[in-house]
């Protein structure tokens, strides 16, 4: 009877272990949202712009947002110094000649001073539309709703900001409750539709990159309302958007002398990101290296405290890569062979815009080449601009970079070659035309 009694007593004590082990790697592998042992304990009004409210349920979360404010360390590329691409490269100044972005253009910093940045760059203009406030704020999702995002657009930029009083916060992406994780710009929603996909039915490690999509898209400013809109109909590849830009005969500017109609990329960097890298087909995400777990006492969260990786590159490429400093080595290599052939596409560019200007002064030019070297130049800025406008030097997809800056710059040697030919001039092949520029362009004030 009692050896029965000590062989129950054994399996009753193995059978609880075992359940006891269950649970424990259940609980590891939980995300850390779903082990919070504290319950929320305020109730957040839905599309809360405010985003303190949300901080006493996530203190976490939200002190580490509010860390992006006071961010301000360069890296050789990137950081948060808010230094300016036109004094660092003058050449900007000739390419955005004739458009706002040759008289301000700043490095991005820090999530908590999109309103800040933006209500002191001087491309805001009198006439500048509230669109400009899309991707600034997390009163803007409460708004749209209210409003629909064609009248909100259609306002000027200086009657929307008295609505507009948060940076940006919870309220950009998550839905309160839930907490998961939501497209709130209908026009990336839009876009994805467009591309055949529903949000909604994506996975959650594909969310922790769409979430960033949001915002971090290339975007144009569609009619009179200057309507927010995501040119994905025929893709999201550089060709795709330059041959749905062309199909609606979109234009941002007039390249001044030249004539070409010049379309601006802004900061494709979902659409670089995706474009196969290697990182994305390995299953990696946005929020995997720039919102990497941090603990804090007994606590696992996402650090929000979003920045350049490469400030904390154990923290965020340590969780995967042994060898930081090997990748970090790679990294440099990268971002520097990236640059200098995005340098070297500018060169190629100021040459064309230098030979169609010259080509266009003359009267005896054949109309019909002039207009080629004119596409070859718009097609050429745009391909330079979409690696020039992403963020990252390349990093987040060196392959893909590098074979559009390639790209950019024969297609504008062609449209130099084209304007030569258009004007019958040999000496329009002329190369090299901004190192001889003397002294070399500075900001329009
Ligand atoms: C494999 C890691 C990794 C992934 C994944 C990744 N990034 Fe990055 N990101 C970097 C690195 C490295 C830089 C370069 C930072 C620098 O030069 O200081 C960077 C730079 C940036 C910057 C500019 C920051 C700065 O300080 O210059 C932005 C914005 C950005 N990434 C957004 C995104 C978005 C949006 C996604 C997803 C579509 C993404 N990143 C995916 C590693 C990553
Ligand atoms: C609601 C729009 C919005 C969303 C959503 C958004 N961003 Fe940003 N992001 C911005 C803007 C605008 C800036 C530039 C702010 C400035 O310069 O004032 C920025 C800046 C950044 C920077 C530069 C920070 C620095 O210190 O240099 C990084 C990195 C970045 N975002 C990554 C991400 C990632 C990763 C995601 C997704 C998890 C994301 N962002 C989601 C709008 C957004
Ligand atoms: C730029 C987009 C963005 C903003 C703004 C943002 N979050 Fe998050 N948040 C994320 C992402 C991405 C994750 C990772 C989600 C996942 O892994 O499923 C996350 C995760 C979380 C989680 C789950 C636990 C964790 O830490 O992983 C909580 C809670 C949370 N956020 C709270 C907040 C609160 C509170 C705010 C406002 C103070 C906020 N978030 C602002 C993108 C954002
Ligand atoms: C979530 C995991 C993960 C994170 C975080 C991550 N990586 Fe990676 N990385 C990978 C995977 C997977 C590969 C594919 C090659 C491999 O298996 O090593 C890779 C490849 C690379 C490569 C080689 C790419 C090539 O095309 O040759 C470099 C360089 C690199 N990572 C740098 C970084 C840097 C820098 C960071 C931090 C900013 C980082 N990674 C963060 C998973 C990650």
């Amino acid at each position: 009877m009692k050896k029965y009694t000590t062989l129950i007593l054994v399996g009753i004590i193995l059978v609880l272990a075992a359940v006891l082990t269950g649970v424990l790697v259940f609980l590891k592998n939980q995300p850390p949202q779903e082990r919070a042992i504290i319950q929320p304990i305020a109730t957040i009004q839905p599309l809360e712009a405010n985003s303190s409210p949300w901080g006493v349920n996530y203190p976490n979360e939200y002190s580490s947002l509010l860390l992006t404010a006071s961010n301000n360390t360069p890296t050789m590329y990137g950081g948060s110094a808010q230094k300016s691409y036109l004094l660092e490269d003058p050449r900007l100044v000739i390419l955005f000649a004739g458009y706002s972005f040759s008289h301000d253009y700043n490095q991005p910093r820090g999530h908590e001073n999109t309103l800040i940045d933006i209500r002191t760059t001087k491309r805001v203009t009198a006439t500048t539309h509230a669109t400009c406030y899309s991707c600034k704020s997390s009163d803007n999702p409460g708004l749209w709703e209210q409003m629909g995002m064609v009248a909100f657009d259609a306002q000027l930029f200086s009657d929307m900001t008295p609505n507009i009083n948060n940076a940006i916060g919870c309220a950009n992406c998550h839905e309160a409750g839930s907490m998961r994780l939501v497209i709130t710009d209908p026009a990336v929603e839009a876009a994805f539709q467009a591309e055949g996909l529903d949000w909604r039915t994506f996975t959650r490690q594909q969310m922790r990159s769409a979430v960033c999509a949001n915002c971090h898209v290339t975007y144009y400013f569609a009619g009179d309302n200057k309507v927010l809109t995501v040119p994905w109909a025929n893709g999201t590849r550089v060709e795709d958007i330059i041959q749905y830009e062309d199909s609606i005969n979109f234009a941002d500017w007039t390249y001044p002398n030249t004539g070409t109609p010049i379309m601006k990329a802004r900061h494709p960097d979902y659409e670089l990101f995706t474009a196969d890298s290697t990182h994305y087909t390995a299953g990696v995400s946005c929020a995997d290296c720039h919102m990497p777990y941090v603990r804090e006492g007994a606590m696992k969260y996402s650090s929000h405290d979003i920045m350049s990786p490469l400030l904390d590159p154990q923290q965020s490429c340590g969780q995967c890569h042994t060898d930081v400093d090997a990748v970090l080595a790679r990294v440099a290599v990268i971002q520097n062979t990236v640059h200098n052939a995005k340098i070297g596409a500018e060169d190629a560019l100021i040459d064309a815009i230098t030979a169609i200007q010259a080509a266009a002064a003359n009267p005896n030019s054949d109309p019909a080449l002039l207009d080629e070297a004119r596409t070859l130049h718009r097609h050429a800025q745009y391909m330079w601009d979409f690696i020039s406008s992403s963020n990252s030097m390349g990093f987040h997809n060196p392959d893909e970079a590098l074979r559009i800056l390639g790209n950019a710059a024969d297609l504008a040697r062609q449209a130099q070659m084209k304007a030569a030919q258009a004007a019958g001039d040999p000496s329009l092949l002329v190369t090299g035309v901004y190192d001889a520029m003397d002294p070399k362009p500075r900001p329009v004030p």
